[in-house]
């Protein structure tokens, strides 16, 4: 018989990128994706997209080594954060609650069987624009920024695992994602699984790490939503010394119009020219893509991915040949 869905996570909240060249990292968002600082303190700086409505979507954090800091969630209920919560302990996995981050209310910390930090969250803090920044059309936070290309709003991340099953089960089973599809190989394991709790086809996705590594971060995900935007950003990307890594092209999984840059940290960004295509179906059967069906899988038009791309992530381990950078 099938599961009873869980419905207590509603959305990725925010993420927290290290990156040991902070001003180089905070222009790259600031200055080419026209995001907007809402507050800094300490060793950290909190940004949002100009349809982000929380008080921050990124926080960069000045670290020796490019990598993840956390991944927040936000519970549908203080009720459903308290079932999560309790859920989390049963794994072992919990860590405890945490107060006094700006922006936010009290989160529980846990990590990921791979060790990526993440935590849960209720009580958010709603953007308010200053006078110079509201806009009449009021169904947005702010006006629309002048500088760069704007993305519009925080869309997913992707995270490598030295071993898939336990850190997809985690997901599924324990915070109540959905399995929207997966590229299994001839042994039956996957290699990569894309999930959510929204109608989005993921608000995560997990990768196999090739190299071993434990609790990398593949990229973090910004959304445009149209295809043209990935050809202006290119231009700016191109012009001020940014790495394309791949794209602007179509993925077969998730049918993503994707374009992947290096921002000067050294983390990878998606940028995303379409939505893909939404769930609405409370019974979905996971897509599987297996081996023969890879090609179309990665790429459905548009080049091929470098060999890096599969390698690649932050912190950077392994041969300098799999950094897509220096
Ligand atoms: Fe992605």
């Amino acid at each position: 018989m099938r599961k009873e869905p869980i419905f207590d996570v509603a959305q990725l909240a925010h993420v927290e990128m290290y990156s040991p060249k902070p001003d180089e990292t905070l222009w790259f968002f600031k200055e080419l994706l026209g995001m907007e600082e809402s507050h800094r303190e300490g060793q950290s700086v909190y940004l949002r997209a100009y349809e982000d409505f929380y008080h921050h979507t990124l926080k960069i954090t000045e670290a020796k080594e490019a990598g993840l800091g956390h991944v927040a969630w936000r519970a549908t209920s203080q009720q459903a954060l308290e079932r999560r919560v309790s859920a989390i302990k049963e794994t072992g996995l919990g860590k405890g609650w945490f107060e006094g981050e700006v922006g936010q209310g009290a989160a529980y910390q846990f990590t990921t069987p791979d060790g990526h930090n993440m935590e849960l969250l209720w009580e958010v803090d709603y953007y308010k624009a200053p006078p110079e920044l509201r806009t009449p059309l009021l169904n947005r936070p702010q006006k629309k920024p002048t500088r760069g290309v704007p993305v519009r709003r925080l869309d997913h991340v992707n995270l490598m695992n030295s071993e898939m099953k336990p850190n997809v089960d985690f997901m599924l089973n324990t915070l109540g994602f959905n399995l929207r599809e997966h590229i299994q190989l001839k042994d039956g394991n996957d290699v990569a699984a894309w999930m959510s709790v929204s109608p989005l086809v993921h608000d995560i996705a997990m990768m196999g790490d090739p190299l071993g590594g434990m609790g990398r971060m593949h990229h973090i995900c910004y959304w445009y939503g149209y295809p043209q935007h990935l050809m202006d950003i290119s231009d700016l990307f191109v012009e001020n010394g940014i790495k394309i890594e791949a794209g602007p092209g179509k993925h077969g999984v998730t049918q993503a119009y994707f374009l992947y840059v290096i921002e000067p940290g050294g983390n990878r960004v998606e940028l995303f020219g379409d939505a893909g295509y939404l769930i609405f179906d409370p019974d979905w059967k996971p897509i599987t893509w297996r081996e023969e069906d890879l090609e179309k899988a990665i790429i459905w038009y548009g080049s091929q991915l470098p060999q890096e791309f599969f390698q690649y992530g932050t912190p950077i381990i392994g041969d300098k040949k799999t950094a897509p950078i220096g």
